[in-house]
């Protein structure tokens, strides 16, 4: 931890030096929030900033940017060599699988911790802005846990862990979280409880995941009134139907003879960000974390990062409106996206795979990837494919349990890469590239050589 601060220092006093720096980010939740935290912090410093959301980087976008001072969060650790090629002026803040060493990076791999689960982009950008405000920070971790559970880092253990944890004491001391133990779902301060319901898959509820009808049968079985003047919602519900939901949950996936271990995913930590107005997506990480996506994903970026700010600086109404409404347009296109990828999921010796081709937008297939897991093969990870702009768009996706196998996704993808021409990176349980068109089934050969290579070489 000691090393880690003394990294951010440096790049804290790096940044300081400057009168204009250019943040480039990711988009999705946790680059969004990175992006607002440094924004942010780089406003307090009274030092001018411009933000540049990218989907992700390559040579050419790397050289566009040498002429200039960059924060990189969320990414660029995978973009090393390039960097060093180009000459870069930059600092970086991120948790992805780091390409080499850089000597004003702070990456959480570099100090020997997991960036997939113990530390997020923003969680990383955090502890920079701790030292570029060391008066006025705190309020930027409900932004930095945001971060690490849209980036799933809850999901090994069902809490979050690592220095992710040193974050949670900090702002639960300054009064802006509270750790609840709790159904661990999408949904649980806006959507109706039977939507949310429907619309969870981790893990998965035999006839209650993606089931209107199995939601609604269930609640009715239990005595829970669907409706109060409203729908009513999982905080609007009582501690005793509460339980009853839950007992009937775990009930089920026993009676499906689901391991102790999958049920167990059920209930976990929620971190509810005690600032913000019950009853919005705003008071709940998982939700904030969606309602960002929902913005990020679509090209509407902006939007997400000016409610991010409001939430510091006093709510944003008008973005804020606007996101929930991409928000109704984004959870449509999962639950559309889920039926199609399993409609034309198929198994391919050791992975399996599906081909989005234009069904499925190229930004949300990774995210549908991942939730297909509700009916896909557990033992074997899921390649998406979809077609974009620049080629075709590759999406990786694994479980905790293959990865203790031995499976490094984005090492797969990497030397997949190398040999169709295509980039790309992430994490072991998750990665994804930019292939050429054409080049899907040698990618897949490749990748799959690759992966089934990992899986032996565990004893
Ligand atoms: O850029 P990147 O860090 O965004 O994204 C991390 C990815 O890893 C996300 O898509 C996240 O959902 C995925 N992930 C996952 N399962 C985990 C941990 C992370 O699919 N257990
Ligand atoms: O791309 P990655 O795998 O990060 O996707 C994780 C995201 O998927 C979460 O941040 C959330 O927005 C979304 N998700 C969801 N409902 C689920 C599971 C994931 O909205 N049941
Ligand atoms: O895009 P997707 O959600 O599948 O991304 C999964 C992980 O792979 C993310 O961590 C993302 O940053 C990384 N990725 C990458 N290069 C790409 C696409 C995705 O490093 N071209
Ligand atoms: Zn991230």
């Amino acid at each position: 931890m000691k090393e880690i601060l003394k990294r951010a220092r440096e790049l804290a006093d790096k940044i300081k030096k400057r009168e204009y720096v250019k943040i480039v980010t990711h988009i999705d939740a946790d680059g969004i929030t990175s992006g607002a935290i440094a924004f942010e912090s780089l406003r307090r410093a009274g030092i001018d900033c411009e933000i540049k959301f990218v989907k992700n980087l390559d040579s050419k976008k790397i050289e566009e940017l040498s002429n200039e001072f960059v924060w990189f969060t969320d990414l660029g650790s995978g973009c090393i060599k390039d960097i060093v090629r180009f000459k870069l002026d930059c600092v970086i803040t991120d948790h992805h699988i780091p390409e080499g060493y850089y000597r004003y990076q702070l990456n959480p791999h570099d100090f020997g911790y997991d960036g997939s689960y113990d530390l997020s982009g923003s969680g990383a950008t955090y502890l920079v802005a701790k030292f570029l405000n060391p008066m006025n920070h705190v309020d930027l971790i409900q932004l930095a846990i945001v971060g690490a559970i849209g980036d799933l880092q809850d999901s090994k253990n069902c809490k979050l862990v690592g220095l992710n944890k040193f974050l949670i004491e900090e702002g639960v001391k300054h009064g802006f979280l509270k750790v609840e133990k709790d159904l661990r779902f999408f949904g649980k301060q806006t959507r109706p409880v039977f939507k949310m319901l429907e619309y969870n898959f981790d893990p998965y509820i035999p006839g209650v995941s993606g089931s209107e009808r199995g939601s609604i049968e269930l609640l009715r079985r239990l005595g829970i009134p669907l409706k109060d003047e409203d729908w009513r919602r999982w905080i609007d519900l009582s501690r005793g139907e509460k339980r009853a939901v839950v007992s009937e949950l775990v009930r089920i996936c026993m009676k499906h003879g689901y391991p102790l271990s999958y049920i167990k995913r059920i209930v976990g930590e929620c971190y509810i960000l005690t600032k913000q107005v019950e009853g919005t997506e705003l008071r709940d990480a998982m939700e904030f974390s969606t309602l960002l996506n929902a913005t990020a994903r679509y090209s509407k970026a902006d939007i997400g990062l000016r409610v991010c700010l409001g939430i510091l600086n006093g709510c944003d109404e008008w973005a804020f409106k606007k996101a929930r409404k991409l928000l109704q347009q984004h959870r449509k296109n999962l639950s559309e996206g889920i039926k199609i990828a399993l409609d034309r999921l198929r198994e391919f010796k050791s992975v399996q795979f599906f081909h989005a081709r234009d069904d499925i937008l190229d930004t949300i297939v990774g995210i549908v990837a991942g939730m297909c897991y509700c009916k896909a093969n557990l033992d074997k990870p899921i390649v998406a494919f979809a077609n974009c702009d620049e080629g075709v768009k590759v999406s990786a996706r694994a479980t905790q349990r293959l990865v203790e196998k031995g499976l490094n996704l984005a090492k797969a993808i990497e030397i997949a890469c190398r040999k169709v021409g295509g980039h790309g990176g992430g994490h072991k349980i998750a990665a994804g590239a930019i292939i050429p068109k054409g080049k899907e089934w040698e990618f897949l050969e490749e990748f799959n050589r690759v992966v089934e290579g990992q899986i032996k070489a565990q004893p």
